[in-house]
């Protein structure tokens, strides 16, 4: 059964890891996809054809999410490129740059909360107008168990995530009687191109710390993801969902 037939959903951050995975599994269950890139543009290209060869719309733009204007920028041109509609907007895109504290620099926390935090509201803001008009639309945003537990040498990080959540409830308090829904994330740890990059025996240590005893894959969070985007949870809204194997359990 396909649960996202025709709808157009709008993920940033989706030229590899996460937020590919979900461009994937939301194609393959009949959505539209417009996803950003920061400067990856090969593999978002790349990512485009293998979503078109689905049977379903898709384009790759270059955004950057910390930017106000080029939110709404982006969002104008979504518009125009899939028929004047947004059913789900993901806020995924995000980046870390760990320090402890001594040593993080003013520019480094900065970074992190414009690119994971401010985003959300550039993004949530540029298609506020569309949903309302709707009268329907989904908001998923992707924080972190990092954001629920909090975690040393993160502070940046955390912080973002956890603003994150803030955020999530209180749109999902603003725009619930629009029937706008809005609900967040918390992966645990997600293994992608990137981890396969560390030491196996560090990371084998990660898994064997997880009650399901392995990482999580893009696919999960990706599920995770159609259930808040589908009509499935259309009596949810506010909530954080921890897809982390029973990490924070
Ligand atoms: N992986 C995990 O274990 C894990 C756990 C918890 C939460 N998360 C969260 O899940 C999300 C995705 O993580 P990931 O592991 O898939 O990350 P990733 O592999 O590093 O991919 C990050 C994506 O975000 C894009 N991006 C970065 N900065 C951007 C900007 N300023 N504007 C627009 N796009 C930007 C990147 O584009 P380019 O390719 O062009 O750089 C890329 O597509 C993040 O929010 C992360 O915090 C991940």
């Amino acid at each position: 059964m396909k649960l996202l037939e025709d709808k157009n959903v709008i993920i940033t951050g989706a030229s590899r890891g996460i937020g590919k995975g979900i461009a994937q599994v939301f194609a393959d269950h009949g959505a539209n996809v417009a996803f950003t890139y920061s400067s990856s543009e090969a593999p978002a290209l790349e990512l485009e054809q293998e979503l078109k060869a689905k049977g379903v719309k898709a384009k790759a733009y270059k955004s950057n999410a910390a930017s106000f204007q080029e939110a709404e920028e982006l969002v104008a041109q979504v518009l125009e490129d899939f028929d004047g509609r947004i059913d789900v907007l993901i806020n995924n895109a995000g980046i870390t740059k760990d320090n402890l504290l001594m040593r993080m620099s003013e520019a480094d926390f900065d970074t992190v909360i414009d690119i994971n935090l401010k985003s959300v509201f550039n993004m949530t803001k540029a298609v506020q107008r569309t949903l309302l008009k709707q009268r329907k639309g989904s908001i998923i945003n992707m924080s972190s168990v990092v954001g629920v537990k909090g975690n040393a040498g993160q502070t940046n990080y955390a912080a973002s995530k956890a603003g994150m959540i803030g955020f999530t409830k209180s749109v999902a308090l603003e725009l619930g009687s629009r029937n706008i829904r809005c609900n967040a994330i918390a992966p645990g740890f997600i293994e992608t191109e990137m981890t396969e990059k560390l030491d196996e025996k560090t990371v084998q240590g990660w898994r064997d710390g997880i009650p399901l005893k392995r990482g999580g894959t893009t696919e999960d969070i990706a599920n995770a993801c159609l259930y808040f985007a589908s009509d499935l949870s259309n009596y949810v809204t506010g909530q954080v969902l921890n897809v982390d194997g029973g990490m924070l359990t």
